[in-house]
């Protein structure tokens, strides 16, 4: 049976500029719902690409001192090595200075021409050559343009107009015939609130300057870059050169564009479509935009920020994960690297990577290293299961609405419920008993197979980290051939397979998130570990309430644990206090098992002064109540950083 087509655009950036980390989270979004689809078995069709023309970079070029082309030849190979390193996965990459594409447009100008939808008149009015738009008097906003604020300019010459007024009454049936074609829905209000308006004649030729593709018969115009843009989408589909492409990927499905050109995708490029009598393209979905610290990025305010920098220092899939995880798509969201670095270290390192390192290496700890078959299985394995196998139904249903944070939720509360599996089965324990040997088998397994699961589910996401996860467990299918349906199966990892070495797979990132607590001298807050066994004698001196007030009790979130290597009694924690993260020390390891304390909230003394235990400065101590030669960490069910008195 045939696949059944998709085809998915982002815009076509303008080579004026390098591209920054808000250009990248619209390719982001884009490649990750192509990656889904391919992943659902459809026969993916993903374009990106450069709108080189216009009034813009024929100024830069000529600031430069160069030429168009060998302006924009360089910036476009910036584009595209970007995309590799961040591992888009385009089908086509389309430049608009290509022969392609400047035979379709002369073509399509001419057909509108031709059917008397183009006319020549004189225009007047206001540019804006940063957003290549023309505006009225009435739309300017205190004389400036109303999408970005900048200065216009008075434009009077001879143009060909294009008669979007005739079109009006069409494209409004259009969209309120089809609700899902603009999205989202506050977007698709505005749309037709402007279309309601009433749609003028667009002017769609320039005679002031010559970066551009001349209009057909008249060759001392060009072509209006947006004109010239929009119409990328057909010329990469085939339209003029190869129909059976077209027959197949158009209408196109969605095109994903940000919020302030919306309008040209949902008015301009579909009266276009009409004019040449070609069915409209299914959905324009507008996404919000990345602001830093609330503000627009601008070169100007010195808040660009560099997408392969960040690449560089924290890998292509934590940036990924960090745009599609943050940010709910169609709103605006804010980057700063304090949530970037929360983020890597509690969803990615803390979550999933300890889900792993947790499971692996008790996999190799108690079964040396082999994913046995399930043995028993009691109640809490099928509430596990069921969740797994719901979890890609769930998943489903967000991603085909494009609500790619929903996704991410659901697939993060089966790695919740995962690591809590592991707590209440205790593995630890049932590796002690000989008797319990199958029951050990069967939750060794279960984590296995959710995170076989969860590795299918993020591939869309993060692509280099499922298939690290993939052969980490030891799976020999190749995982280029996975499809959605695998990760709703249940038991496919063999019995017997063997694990390959446990690596972390995103190693915690150590930087201080930048906050009042690190602005305080470390001394003022830090403090040491060990002793947790000192008993309270019942004779000890009475101490008043101030003096008592001076202990800072805090509830604290083991994030990490294992054990300090040649000493048998001692635990390097590393915990989390809501403000900040700090390593410690305890002396609990002859009682608790690392993988039992990831996850638990203990209670811990803050401002004891920092001590250098085997090398590792620990700062703070947990409590615990001991008897005999019995030792129970003290926790409280309260958010980290709670305070304890
Ligand atoms: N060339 C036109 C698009 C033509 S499509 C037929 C254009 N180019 S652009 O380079 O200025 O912008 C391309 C896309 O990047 C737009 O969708 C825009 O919304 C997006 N973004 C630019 N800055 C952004 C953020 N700060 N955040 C998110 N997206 C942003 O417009």
């Amino acid at each position: 049976m045939s696949k059944k087509p998709f085809y998915i655009t982002t815009p076509i950036y303008y080579p004026s500029d390098r591209l920054h980390i808000g250009h990248a989270y619209c390719t982001t979004i884009a490649d990750s719902i192509a990656r889904y689809k391919r992943l659902s078995g459809y026969d993916v069709f993903f374009l990106t690409g450069s709108d080189e023309h216009g009034q813009k970079i024929q100024r830069k070029a000529e600031e430069a001192n160069t030429t168009p082309i060998a302006y924009v030849d360089k910036i476009v190979d910036s584009f595209k090595h970007l995309w590799e390193k961040l591992d888009i996965s385009n089908d086509d990459f389309i430049r608009t200075t290509e022969r392609r594409h400047h035979e379709l447009v002369q073509a399509v100008f001419q057909k509108i021409y031709d059917q008397g939808d183009i006319y020549k008149a004189e225009y007047e009015g206001w540019y804006c050559t940063p957003c290549e738009t023309f505006w009225m008097e009435r739309q300017l906003t205190d004389g400036k343009c109303p999408d970005c604020g900048r200065p216009v300019e008075i434009v009077k010459e001879e143009s060909y107009f294009f008669r979007m007024s005739k079109y009006q009454e069409r494209l409004l049936k259009f969209i309120e015939e089809n609700p899902e074609f603009i999205q989202p829905v506050s977007r698709r209000n505005e749309m037709i609130n402007f279309i309601k308006g009433g749609l003028e004649d667009l002017c769609v030729s320039r005679t002031t300057f010559d970066w551009g593709i001349p209009v057909p018969f008249d060759t001392k115009h060009v072509v209006y870059v947006w004109f010239d843009a929009l119409t990328n989408y057909i010329t990469a589909a085939g339209y003029l050169d190869d129909r059976e492409k077209f027959a197949k990927y158009w209408p196109a499905d969605i095109h994903l564009v940000g919020k302030e050109i919306v309008r040209f995708h949902s008015i301009i490029w579909p009266v276009i479509l009409m004019a040449l009598d070609i069915e409209l393209p299914k959905k324009v979905y507008g996404h919000g935009w990345l602001v830093v610290e609330g503000d627009k990025m601008s070169k100007s305010k010195g808040n660009v920020i560099d997408p392969l920098a960040l690449i560089d220092e924290f890998g292509a899939d934590a940036i990924r994960y960090f745009l599609l995880r943050e940010i709910t798509l169609g709103l605006d969201g804010n980057f700063s690297r304090d949530a970037l670095i929360s983020r890597i270290n509690a969803d990615l390192a803390n979550d999933l990577g300890n889900l792993l390192h947790r499971s692996l290496s008790m996999i190799g700890r108690f079964n040396g290293g082999i994913i046995e078959a399930a043995g028993e299985a009691e109640p809490v394995d099928q509430d596990l299961i069921e969740l797994a196998q719901n979890t890609a139904a769930v998943y489903q249903k967000y991603m085909d609405q494009q609500d790619i944070n929903g996704a991410l939720k659901a697939v993060w509360a089966l790695i919740g419920r995962t690591n809590k599996y592991i707590d209440e089965t205790g593995p630890w324990a049932l590796a002690k008993d000989p008797a319990k040997k199958g029951r050990l088998n069967t939750v060794l397994y279960n984590l296995a197979e959710v995170l076989r699961i969860v590795s299918i589910l993020i591939s869309p996401f993060m692509p280099q980290t499922s298939p690290k996860i993939w052969a980490q467990l030891g799976i020999a299918a190749n995982f280029a051939d996975v499809q959605l349906a695998d990760a709703k199966a249940w038991g496919r990892i063999e019995a017997c397979t063997a694990i390959a070495k446990a690596e972390p797979i995103f190693p915690r990132i150590e930087e201080a998130p930048v906050n009042e607590a690190q602005a305080q001298p470390a001394e003022a807050i830090a403090v040491p570990a060990p002793q947790p066994e000192a008993e309270a004698a019942p004779d000890t001196p009475e101490i008043t309430i101030d003096e008592f007030a001076k202990v800072d009790l805090r509830v604290a979130k083991v994030l990490a644990a294992e054990k300090v290597k040649k000493a048998d009694k001692l635990l390097l924690l590393t915990v989390d206090l809501g403000t900040e993260q700090r390593t410690i020390i305890s002396g609990i390891a002859k009682h608790y098992e690392p993988e039992q304390l990831v996850g638990q909230n203990v209670v811990m003394v803050v401002n004891l002064k920092p001590a250098k235990i085997r090398g590792i400065e620990s700062r703070g101590m947990v409590l615990a109540a001991s008897c005999d030669d019995k030792l129970q960490l003290v926790t409280a069910d309260m958010p980290a950083g709670s305070k304890v008195k």
